[in-house]
């Protein structure tokens, strides 16, 4: 096989949480571009039906799934077997000083952007082990190995280096069974997740943009990119790496 070749993904199966908008939409269309049969899981019905307006004739199918819940993350896992690809992408970001974050949210950002990637980990790696294949891809953070600013979200932090820790440990542990286990860490992307600041807080983007040193912000296919590389045979040696895709930010 050549070398573009071990990208493609042809007669495989992935599924892609949160994959109906921002950079899990962007991984949709890599990973359907290379050939692959998408399952696009999203707990929002509202951007499932806009994502199934876009990728109308696709090799494409849609699943609401709330991540968090696990007895249906289970059930799903179990019901789309099999899956080859997984890629842990759902997240939610909030700004709140770490003496005013309340138990409510410090635990809903727990349970979206930690708790989920370990359980939709297990419930579909499972299945990868059984089969002796498979590749999962976290979306982490580079606010998981620095702290951004100037926003104050310790709990996203916080998610964010747990879920680069999950990568390498379950990368460990599953390395000898054929399942690899790698994440993105992605800096500052245009999504809806930073419309607070893109739309409307000009202090925040300037410092953002002052601190990259390529003096811009990611677009949603610059991580889908490597999302796919790393989902492909082309990545067949990686597992437990954290891919920086952030500009340069965390260089400084
Ligand atoms: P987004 O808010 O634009 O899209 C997130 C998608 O996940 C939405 O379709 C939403 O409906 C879905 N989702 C949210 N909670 C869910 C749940 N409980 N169950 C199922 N689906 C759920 O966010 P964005 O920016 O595309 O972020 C995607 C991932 O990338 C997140 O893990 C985020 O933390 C990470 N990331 C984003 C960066 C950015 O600058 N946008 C930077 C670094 C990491």
């Amino acid at each position: 096989m050549g070398y573009l070749g071990k990208l493609r993904l042809d007669g495989r199966r992935a599924a892609v949480t949160g994959g109906a908008g921002g950079i899990g939409a962007a991984c949709v269309d890599a990973l359907l571009e290379a050939g692959a049969h998408v399952v696009v899981l999203d707990h929002s019905l509202a951007a499932i039906e806009k994502a199934k307006e876009r990728l109308l004739g696709q090799d494409v199918s849609f699943e609401q799934l709330d991540v968090t819940d696990t007895v249906a993350v289970k059930a799903m896992a179990g019901r789309l077997r099999p899956i080859d690809v997984l890629v842990n992408n759902a997240g939610i970001g909030r700004q709140t000083p770490g003496e005013d974050i309340s138990e409510t949210e410090w635990h809903e950002v727990m349970d979206v952007n930690l708790n989920a990637v370990f359980w939709c980990s297990q419930a579909f790696g499972r299945g990868m082990i059984e089969r002796r294949r498979g590749s999962i891809v976290n979306i982490g953070s580079m606010s998981g190995e620095i702290v951004t600013r100037p926003q104050k979200n310790v709990h996203y932090n916080a998610s964010k280096a747990a879920v680069h820790h999950i990568t390498r440990s379950l990368a460990a542990e599953w390395a000898g069974r054929g399942v690899r286990v790698n994440a993105v860490a992605p800096g500052f992307i245009e999504t809806p997740m930073n419309s607070f600041a893109l739309r409307s807080d000009i202090e925040t983007t300037n410092i953002w943009l002052s601190n990259t040193p390529m003096g811009r912000v990611g677009q949603t296919d610059e991580i889908a990119s490597i999302v796919l590389f790393l989902a492909s045979d082309a990545a067949s040696l990686m597992t437990g790496s954290i891919v920086l895709a952030d500009g340069g930010y965390t260089v400084w």
